[in-house]
């Protein structure tokens, strides 16, 4: 007869053991929260802690037995290599991720973006891993102002943050046909919901308008995206990560496509805030219009967004709400002041009251 201790620690050697970078950001802390309440995986979260990297975002699973925090870059080939021994799986989230600041300054962006994943393939390659999940996004295929991009799209990026993405995939995917490495690509359409870096349109209109603050909005607001909510895209990426098969991209998409001044008024709205808090600035250079991907070889893999639209911003204002001193403690650092003021020199500067 097999003692539960015993059956316990058969269990415990053949969860797999999953490397997630990136995991102190918005979606990869999202993804580990996730994961971990399935209990099927141990979790490896390697993670620089970057200025959008937050410890905070993970305390409520830092004594979790099936959970370690090691602070490191993925572009440290040693650190990397040394990881990956113990690993069967990898799942990149490490990345610099603010389109705006990749246009200030794009260095950090190749180097993370691009040289830190053909870091991660190599350590990949040598170490024999099962699975490597690379996450990226719908910004890959550029702007389109009609019809919608398949995974078989080209490639089209804008910026300097698409093009080191689109960069990485197609690394990825070399590593695959060369070297058969067992891959897979996600790429998702714009993320929103508790935990997001308030330099992302959301957080920063839901954030700003809670402190009473100006809106910025780039030129007249009529760029379209499609809004996925950052619970839906964990549910996606855990069914590639059982089900995806080997080599294939997969897109998600939220469904929820609308203009940027739509989707401010509707957020103020709800907040019972004013329309004069939107206060028009200087277009982002190089601005994509629009983002539109096709999704039904997600949906194929039994995809379905469970939360609408509405019931998904409702629960993101609500976190803003009560989470006040997490993004408090951002917005008040010298680091955020210090690039909201190059960022958004026409308004009055972070720490200054727009309005009484
Ligand atoms: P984020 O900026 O919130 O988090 C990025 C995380 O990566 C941070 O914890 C940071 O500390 C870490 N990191 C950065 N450079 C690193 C390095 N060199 N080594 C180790 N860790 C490093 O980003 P996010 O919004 O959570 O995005 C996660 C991934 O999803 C990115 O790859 C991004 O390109 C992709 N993506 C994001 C969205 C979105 O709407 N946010 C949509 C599609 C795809
Ligand atoms: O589509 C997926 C991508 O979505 C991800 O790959 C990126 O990591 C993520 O940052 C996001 O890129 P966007 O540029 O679409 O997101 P952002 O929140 O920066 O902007 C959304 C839209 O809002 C865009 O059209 C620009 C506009 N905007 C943004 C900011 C920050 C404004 O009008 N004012 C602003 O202050």
């Amino acid at each position: 007869m097999v003692t539960w201790s015993a059956a316990k620690n058969v269990f415990i050697k053949i969860m797999k053991s999953i490397l997630v970078t990136g995991g102190c950001g918005f979606i990869g802390s999202n993804f580990i929260r996730y994961l971990l309440s399935s209990r099927h995986y141990q979790i490896i979260n390697l993670d620089k802690l970057t200025y959008a990297g937050n410890l905070e975002n993970l305390k409520d699973i830092a004594s979790n037995h099936n959970y370690k925090f090691v602070r490191g870059d993925i572009t440290n080939s040693e650190l990397v290599d040394k990881i990956t021994k113990t690993s069967q799986i990898i799942i990149n989230f490490a990345a610099a991720s603010h389109v705006d600041r990749s246009i200030l300054k794009p260095d950090d962006f190749i180097k993370t973006n691009f040289c830190g994943v053909h870091i991660l393939l190599e350590a990949a390659r040598k170490n024999r891993i099962e699975r490597f999940i690379q996450i990226s996004s719908d910004e890959v295929y550029g702007s389109s102002h009609k019809g919608y991009f398949s995974e078989k799209a080209n490639l089209n990026p804008s910026s300097p943050y698409s093009a080191s993405k689109a960069a990485a995939d197609l690394l990825v995917k070399s590593y695959q046909v060369t070297y058969g490495l067992n891959i897979n690509i996600v790429r998702m359409s714009n993320n929103f919901g508790p935990y997001q870096y308030p330099e992302k349109l959301i957080p920063l209109l839901i954030t700003n308008a809670l402190e009473n603050r100006k809106i910025p909005l780039y030129a007249k607001g009529l760029n379209r995206r499609d809004w996925l909510f950052v619970l839906d895209s964990c549910r996606a990426i855990h069914l590639v990560l059982e089900k995806g098969k080997t080599g294939e991209i997969y897109n998600i998409c939220g469904g929820n496509e609308i203009t940027n001044l739509e989707l401010i008024e509707k957020i103020l709205n709800y907040m019972n805030k004013p329309l004069s808090l939107i206060q028009p600035v200087k277009d982002r250079p190089g601005h994509d219009f629009r983002y539109a991907i096709t999704c039904a070889k997600i949906k194929q893999l039994g995809f379905k967004p469970k939360y609408n639209f509405e019931t998904a911003l409702r629960i993101t204002i609500e976190w803003y709400l009560k989470n006040k001193s997490w993004w408090n403690k951002i917005k008040k650092s010298r680091s955020f002041i210090s690039y909201y003021q190059k960022q958004y020199a026409s308004l009055p500067a972070c720490g200054r009251q727009d309005i009484n």
